[in-house]
C-alpha cells in the first residue's frame, strides 16, 4: 500500500478501537465480526507458528474453528509436521491477516489439545467428503503420486459405504491459550497502531501496552 493512499477511519472508532478495550478476548471479538463481513477472503485463516526439535521455526496456515476465553482452536491431523512439533515443544504463534481491513492479529501462548469430546463434536459437522479425506491422508507423510492419494480416498469412501463417519483417532484440534496478543491497525505514513496485551499466566489479568509501530 502507498502511503499516501487515502484510508477509512471510521471503523476504528466504532466497536474496534483498541482505545477503549481493555479486555483482549473482547477486543479480538470485535475485529473478527468486522473480518467475518469485510474480509472476502478466508477471515478464519491464520498462521500459526511452531518450533521442531532442532529449535527451526516452522510455519503454515490453519483455520480457526473456535475461541473461547481457553483460547483459540484449530485442528489437523496429530502425525504431521505440526503435530509432532507441537507434542515436543507445546508452545506456538498465530498472525491473522484481514487485508482487507488492514488490520493484523498476533497470538502466542501454550498449546493444548482439545477434547476428544470436543473434537468429536467438531468432526461430525464436516462435509462427508473432507471426514473420508481425514483417514484417507497421511498429512506430511511422503505420497507417491496424486493417484494413490485418490485411490487412497476411493478405498476410504468404498469402506465406509452409507455410514457415519467417525473421527480417527489421530485427528484432533489444539487450543493456543495466549499470553500475549498484539493488535495492529494501518495508519498513514506506516505510523500504525500496535497494542499488546500481556499476562504471566492464564488466571492472571491482562497488562495493556501501546508499542511504537
Ligand atoms: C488457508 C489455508 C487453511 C488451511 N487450514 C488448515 C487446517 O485448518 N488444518 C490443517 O491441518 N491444514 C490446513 N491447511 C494446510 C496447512 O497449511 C499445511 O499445508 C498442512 O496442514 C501440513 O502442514 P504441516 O506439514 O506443517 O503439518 C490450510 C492451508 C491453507 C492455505
Amino acid at each position: 500500500m502507498s502511503d499516501t493512499m487515502p484510508i477509512e477511519h471510521s471503523k476504528w472508532l466504532t466497536t474496534g478501537d483498541f482505545t477503549e478495550a481493555d479486555e483482549p478476548f473482547r477486543l479480538f471479538s470485535a475485529w473478527f465480526e468486522e473480518a467475518v463481513t469485510g474480509e472476502p477472503s478466508d477471515p478464519t485463516a491464520m498462521a500459526l507458528a511452531t518450533v521442531g526439535v532442532d529449535g527451526m521455526p516452522n510455519v503454515r496456515m490453519v483455520l480457526l474453528k473456535g475461541v473461547d476465553h481457553g483460547g483459540f482452536v484449530f485442528y489437523t491431523n496429530l502425525d504431521s509436521q505440526k503435530g509432532r512439533e507441537l507434542a515436543g515443544h507445546p508452545q506456538a504463534a498465530l498472525s491473522f491477516h484481514w487485508k482487507s481491513l488492514r488490520r493484523q492479529v498476533r497470538i502466542r501462548g501454550v498449546v493444548e489439545r482439545v477434547t476428544d469430546a470436543e473434537a468429536d463434536a467438531y468432526f461430525a459437522t464436516r462435509p462427508r467428503g473432507a471426514q473420508i479425506g481425514a483417514w484417507a491422508s497421511k498429512q506430511s507423510a511422503p505420497l507417491e503420486s496424486r493417484l494413490a492419494f485418490e485411490k487412497a480416498v476411493a478405498v476410504e469412501t468404498a469402506k465406509r459405504g452409507l455410514g457415519t463417519v467417525p473421527r480417527p483417532p489421530r485427528w484432533s484440534g489444539f487450543r493456543v491459550v495466549p499470553s500475549v496478543m498484539e493488535f495492529w491497525h494501518d495508519r498513514p505514513f506506516r505510523l500504525h497502531d500496535r497494542v499488546e496485551f500481556r499476562r504471566a499466566a492464564p488466571d492472571q489479568s491482562w497488562a495493556k501496552t501501546r508499542l511504537y509501530p
